[in-house]
């Protein structure tokens, strides 16, 4: 009891100490690569491979990961108008997870060629 008294009067430090306890080596990324990039499969059907898909859903490949993880957050809180599924789609994701998944579709170069079977379009 006494324990659980000081950790909840210090919340950020017992979640400090319980994140280094879970994840020695990844103690300032909250997810592992791997879990970034299942997460990111559901995108892919949409959005395409790697979010590059151009046409009538966003690119997501290359866009500042803070944009992308504002429109997630808003989506995901109902602050959008203009959502037709992505509200849906955000509500499945924490905001820790949508901030991954930005940051993940941020970090891709949307420039990149290593899908030569997929039409390219011309881009501006
Ligand atoms: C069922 C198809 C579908 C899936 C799956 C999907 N999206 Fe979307 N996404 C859309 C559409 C369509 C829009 C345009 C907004 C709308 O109509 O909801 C959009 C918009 C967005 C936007 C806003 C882009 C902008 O320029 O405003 C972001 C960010 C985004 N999606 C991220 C994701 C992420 C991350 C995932 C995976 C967790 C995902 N989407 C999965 C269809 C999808």
């Amino acid at each position: 009891m006494k324990r659980f008294i000081r950790l909840a009067g210090m919340p950020l430090f017992g979640l400090l100490l319980f994140t280094g306890v879970a994840s020695p080596g990844l103690a300032e990324e909250p997810f592992s690569s791997e879990q970034v990039n299942l997460m990111a499969s559901a995108c892919a059907n949409c959005h395409g491979t790697d979010g590059r898909l151009v046409g009538s859903v966003p690119t997501l490949a290359g866009r500042p990961a803070a944009v992308l993880e504002a429109r997630l957050l808003a989506f995901k809180h109902n602050e959008t108008t203009d959502a037709t599924i992505m509200d849906r789609i955000a509500k499945g994701f924490t905001d820790e997870e949508l901030a991954a998944l930005a940051g993940h579709f941020a970090a891709i170069d949307p420039d990149e060629d290593d899908a030569p079977e997929s039409e390219q379009e011309p881009q501006q």
